[in-house]
């Protein structure tokens, strides 16, 4: 076991409980894991879910999801393993593979589907819903694909870590911070994929009043004292004086997400696959959509 002698982190955070995602299945019947729920909107703000997909079984998958529509918020899609393609009503396609990340804005209204190009293998990956501010769920819709190649990572001796969104790791102790591959204003997203080695360990600055959850999704690891197992969530206390999170594998490697962003504190309406503050907003969106003005 290698241990961190200095910490960069006056007052890391500490769990404040552990989430167990709810089996569900979406689309037109993809079997996933519900990691971030709808009761957890509030709690987690600016966050509305977070879906883990992953099987080597071609019927968990195969139906995919096929076209829909959203409105009001964006949508971050992390494949690990497989291939899915996604159309849109602007005319845009994407193939999302091998590490990729595809990053869409809904905003006013897209209509699009994702749908697997394998036809047997492993399928495995994320999908991410991140608010929009109220000011910003009316823009146009907006997506990037980001390739495996194009995602920077953060490295230390037994420890790469993924920097889809934010800036990786701290400040201190003459240490460079890495820019992910996207920045947003307002919701201030950090989305790191860590990959730690046996016994090592990694420390994240967050800001006090982000919302942070951990989700591990191989082997487990430990947040201070407190063990999380695989396939749980970690929500982190928001204490006023904390300044980051360290995370320290066991004796097997481990894969974990560590998400946090600012809060809107703005009311969530929310219909299905449509988020924006208000009633009336929803039902606007649902009467846009049927009369054909979402995409
Ligand atoms: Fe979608």
């Amino acid at each position: 076991m290698t241990t961190t002698l200095t910490s960069a982190l006056k007052q890391p955070r500490r769990v404040e409980r552990l989430v167990a995602g709810k089996p569900t299945s979406d689309g037109a019947g993809v079997k996933l894991t519900r990691v971030l729920t709808h009761d957890l909107q509030q709690r987690l703000d600016p966050f509305l879910m977070l879906d883990a997909f992953g099987s080597d079984d071609a019927n968990d998958y195969i139906a995919g999801f096929p076209d829909h529509p959203h409105r009001g918020f964006e949508t971050v899609t992390y494949m690990i393993a497989g291939r899915m393609r996604h159309r849109d009503s602007a005319g845009h396609e994407g193939l999302l593979q091998n590490g990729g990340v595809q990053w869409m804005t809904a905003g006013r209204g897209i209509i699009h589907s994702e749908l697997p190009e394998q036809e047997e293998g492993r399928m495995e990956g994320f999908q991410l819903w991140l608010n929009l501010p109220a000011k910003d769920k009316m823009v146009p819709a907006w997506y990037r694909d980001i390739p495996t190649e194009e995602i920077p990572e953060w490295r230390a001796p037994g420890v790469t870590v993924r920097v889809i969104a934010g800036m990786a790791g701290t400040a201190g102790a003459g240490e460079q911070q890495v820019a992910g591959a996207m920045q947003r204003d307002h919701t201030e997203p950090l989305y790191l994929d860590m990959h730690l080695d046996a016994g090592a360990s990694f420390e994240q600055a967050l800001p006090p009043g982000h919302n942070a959850f951990v989700y591990v999704y191989r082997g487990s690891l430990s947040v201070g004292d407190m063990p999380v197992p695989v396939q749980r969530m970690a929500i982190l206390a928001p204490d006023a004086q904390s300044d980051g999170v360290r995370v320290q594998a066991g004796d097997q490697p481990v894969r974990a997400l560590l998400i946090a962003g600012k809060p809107l504190r703005e009311p969530i309406a929310q219909y299905g696959p449509f988020v924006m503050n208000s009633q009336a907003q929803i039902f606007q969106a649902v009467e846009d959509f049927r009369a054909g003005r979402l995409g």
